[in-house]
């Protein structure tokens, strides 16, 4: 496994998992609707009763209404009545890293910020086959539930 930020390196989720999930995600991106950016995405996410969903980008002409792969994926599980993810896997074509974007970390983090992202390994690897993060590391101070606890009610 690579350790592209040692001090963040989550080690959570074996490497047949991680394999398992990084298989799930590239057969999604299969489905990606990109003709815009021609970037596609795949996306699967485990959850704590084992199941898996999984998610595409899906563009639109409007171009702010695309969604990414990442709340494709994690909206899909939801209305499938699943809101524990334990980890995701992401990919993009050619095998690239393709770690998530702002909006789907803030995303997930609403869900379990203790959650595993995998990806492909970063360019200058060597011969890892994939990195493991604590999506917490790569979101840190996100907004929350907490922040707004304090709120009063009209
Ligand atoms: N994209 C994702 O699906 N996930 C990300 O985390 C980053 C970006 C998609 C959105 C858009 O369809 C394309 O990649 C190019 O930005």
């Amino acid at each position: 496994m690579r350790n592209l930020w040692p001090e963040m390196n989550n080690n959570n989720i074996n490497d047949k998992t991680a394999e398992m999930l990084l298989s799930r995600a590239r057969a999604a991106m299969l489905h990606a609707y990109a003709p815009y950016s021609h970037f596609n995405v795949g996306a699967a996410i485990l959850f704590d009763d084992d199941t898996v969903f999984t998610g595409c980008n899906v563009e639109n002409s409007s171009y702010s209404l695309s969604i990414c792969a990442e709340r494709n994926a994690m909206t899909t599980a939801v209305a499938n009545g699943l809101t524990k993810p334990l980890a995701i896997a992401i990919v993009c074509r050619d095998g690239t890293f393709c770690p998530p974007c702002g909006a789907c970390r803030q995303f997930l983090c609403e869900f379990n910020p203790d959650m595993t992202v995998i990806l492909d390994p970063a360019p200058d690897s060597s011969d890892e086959k994939y990195v493991s993060l604590a999506l917490k590391d790569l979101l840190p101070y996100s907004f929350d539930a907490e922040n707004l606890k304090d709120r009063k009610g009209e």
